[in-house]
């Protein structure tokens, strides 16, 4: 069996590098990673805009990116347009062999739009407008907004969409709303329309918010506000649905302008969105977009000082590694392929503080992208700004427009060795064995992490360093993970192994493809909380956890967990792991194994961690999160080794990763360590020890 998997894994192997045919910015044959800059005319007098366009091409940079906040520029007035300057930069990118991603700048409507129309503007929760001189602060889903969207985006795609410089399109900015969430009139209509066309009728909606409890119970849609906290509402099912319709109405959102550009635009021109940091936006969901657009890029600043940060002195020049992987395999796997549409040229501005990278690190967070297979990378912004909210922020050349910056110089260096690959001979490449063994997919539903954010039961949950724990552990073994969703395929020859870490919500349909998917010889990993809820986030009438009870073979009969100050202990293999956070207490079936059990506590020798054999396969659930993430790593080398793959021994925040026949490792530890490079290979780009911010690529 484990011969046929791996024979099936290298036919997906070999059909993944392949089925993708179309050109992102310039033939795969011609460049395996393009990088490019943005580049803000409007920003710049007009006897600069050669020098700059022409400096973009002579560095290496083979596109740039026009337009995106333009609009002011664009239509000056209502119905007065000026494409002219924009029509000068186009031609001088061709000029000079630039490809163009151009955007709509509807994240920016101008002065005399706001003012005309101040109802599509959104409003935060404390009940302000957000006005103008803030971006993405208009509605995208205000039919009146809307109309003006529609103008402006099919003026530039009559003017560029058979333009053959323009390779394709990037909607808005970062999609979401300024605020998060928007608390205007407008939205508290579409939401009872929502809920109408979601409920039917209002004894459904009564229902399913349990709005029997407190006296919540409506008489008809009209009655309903937004859930908004600080007029405390605390109606969780009506939390989570608010947040559903947002992610759902973002969506929509950018639908509305993809479909006004298809009618205009010719078919070799894409179409995407460049989604910012997920994990700060959680009203956007990029699978919600997922028919919409050809493909979803990516944005990443890891110097934000909002990330996960590895220890060591190093750290906040090196920046979240993690979080960089994290972002360009989410986004990949929405339709298969990716591109980083923003990466952080250097120091920024906007952070709670702006260290300076570590020289090198700026070129590894390059390499970094092209391990992960991002299709390009595009750094914002070629120029420094000399006025306006970013004045501060980096850019390829220094604010006198002519030097370039230290993290210019390392895109010009990763442009040189990345253009060094494409001169060596390049076989047909097919996923090698070993990658294949250990694929993982991570199985994804924005809405588990909208109820568990907002029911979390203990001041230590956070979702996100659950789902990171699993991620991280599994890039510490070489892992490559795609994210799928409960209406993929479940298919056991893709993917060998699959985590749904913390899968609160589930249906039967869900457990049943797990049964099936198991049974055909997957290993599934559930943990902690997992089948806790039915899809409206009610507790089952039954027994804790019992949809997922015959999956792991145990009961659950309680779950516990602890101060921020107190540890407990579970043993494992013999060795004690603390933990603090989450504890479920089992009570596993006879033919269950037994793998970790609690060793303090009243509960002390009840079982925490157990696997279950079904058909073919196994499921392993893991009822303990521990704060420093040990047990959790050691559990699933064990897993992934007794499943047959074969896994790496990378320390955290070292990455490897196998791409178009050539394999990367980058360090982000503040430590030289040794990339797991066979004796057989032949190096590249680096060496064989890898220094703080160091890259080694082998083939
Ligand atoms: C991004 C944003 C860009 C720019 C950049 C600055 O989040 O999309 O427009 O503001 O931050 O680092």
């Amino acid at each position: 069996m484990k011969n046929k998997i791996i024979l099936s894994l290298l036919i997906c192997g070999l059909f993944s590098s392949v089925s993708f045919s179309r050109d992102i910015i310039n033939s795969p044959e011609k460049s395996l990673m393009p990088i490019g800059a943005y580049y803000y005319p409007e920003h710049w007098p007009e006897h600069q805009w050669e020098r700059d366009i022409k400096r973009i091409a002579e560095l290496g940079f083979e596109f740039t990116h026009f337009a995106e906040f333009s609009w002011s520029r664009l239509e000056p007035e209502e119905s007065k347009f000026n494409f002219e300057w924009l029509d000068k930069c186009v031609a001088l990118a061709e000029k000079y062999g630039l490809k163009v991603i151009m955007c709509t700048p509807s994240p920016t409507p101008p002065a005399w739009l706001t003012a005309k129309h101040p109802e599509i503007l959104v409003v935060t929760e404390d009940g302000f407008q957000v006005k103008h001189g803030m971006r993405l602060n208009a509605n995208g889903s205000n039919p009146v907004y809307q109309q003006y969207v529609k103008r402006i985006t099919e003026k530039l795609a009559d003017r560029y969409g058979s333009n053959p410089v323009v390779c394709g399109w990037q909607l808005d900015n970062e999609p979401h709303y300024e605020g998060l969430y928007d608390y205007s009139p407008f939205v508290r209509s579409e939401f009872q329309k929502w809920l109408k066309n979601k409920y039917t009728t209002i004894e459904n909606l009564n229902r399913a918010w349990g709005a029997a409890f407190w006296s919540y119970e409506f008489n008809n849609f009209e009655q309903i506000d937004l859930p908004n906290k600080n007029e405390r509402n605390n109606n969780p099912h009506a939390k989570i649905d608010f947040k559903r319709y947002s992610a759902d109405a973002i969506a929509e959102a950018l639908r509305f302008q993809a479909d006004v550009l298809r009618k205009k635009v010719s078919s070799k021109q894409w179409v995407t969105s460049n989604f910012a940091y997920y994990k700060f936006l959680p009203s956007v969901d990029l699978f919600r977009s997922k028919n919409d657009l050809d493909f979803a890029s990516h944005t990443m600043y890891l110097l934000s000082t909002f990330l996960d940060y590895p220890e060591g002195k190093l750290a906040g020049r090196l920046g979240s590694g993690m979080e960089l992987s994290f972002s360009s395999e989410l986004a990949r796997s929405v339709k298969g392929y990716t591109g980083i549409m923003e990466l952080q040229p250097g120091q920024i501005d906007w952070g709670s503080w702006n260290s300076q990278p570590l020289p090198g690190a700026v070129r590894m967070w390059i390499w970094h992208s092209f391990a992960l297979g991002d299709k390009f990378v595009c750094t914002y912004r070629f120029r420094q700004p000399l006025y306006g909210a970013e004045q501060f922020h980096k850019g390829i050349m220094e604010p006198d427009g002519v030097t370039v910056s230290p993290g210019g110089s390392e895109y010009v260096t990763a442009i040189k060795e990345i253009s060094q690959l494409e001169k060596l001979p390049r076989e047909k490449t097919i996923i090698p064995k070993d990658v294949a063994s250990r694929t993982t997919a991570f199985l994804w539903k924005q809405d588990n992490m909208m109820s568990l954010e907002t029911v979390k039961l203990t001041q230590s949950w956070d979702t996100w360093n659950h789902y990171y724990t699993y991620y991280q552990k599994l890039k510490t073994m070489g892992s490559s993970v795609t994210f799928i969703q409960e209406s993929d395929a479940f298919d056991v020859s893709r993917y060998p192994f699959m985590v749904a870490p913390a899968y609160e919500m589930v249906d039967e349909n869900l457990i049943s493809k797990w049964k099936k998917y198991v049974s055909e010889g997957g290993n599934l990993i559930l943990t902690t909380r997992s089948g806790m809820k039915d899809n409206n986030s009610h507790l089952w009438e039954a027994p804790l956890q019992h949809p997922i009870q015959e999956l792991i073979g145990s009961k659950i009969e309680y779950f516990d967990q602890l101060s921020p100050q107190e540890e407990a202990n579970v043993v494992f293999e013999g060795k004690n792991y603390t933990w603090n956070v989450w504890g479920d207490i089992l009570s596993p079936a006879s033919e269950t194994e037994v793998w970790a059990s609690y060793s303090d506590q009243f509960y002390k020798g009840k079982p925490c961690v157990v696997k279950n054999k079904i058909g073919k396969g196994s499921v392993y659930y893991i009822g303990v999160a521990t704060k420093n993430k040990e047990l959790e790593k050691q559990l699933l080398r064990k897993i992934y080794t007794e499943g047959g793959a074969s896994i790496l021994d990378l320390p955290d925040y070292v990455f490897t990763e196998y791409r178009d026949g050539y394999w990367v490792t980058v360090n982000y530890t503040s430590e030289t360590i040794s990339a797991p490079i066979p004796d057989s290979s032949t190096i590249v780009c680096g060496k064989k020890e890898v220094a703080p911010g160091g890259v080694a690529v082998w083939k």
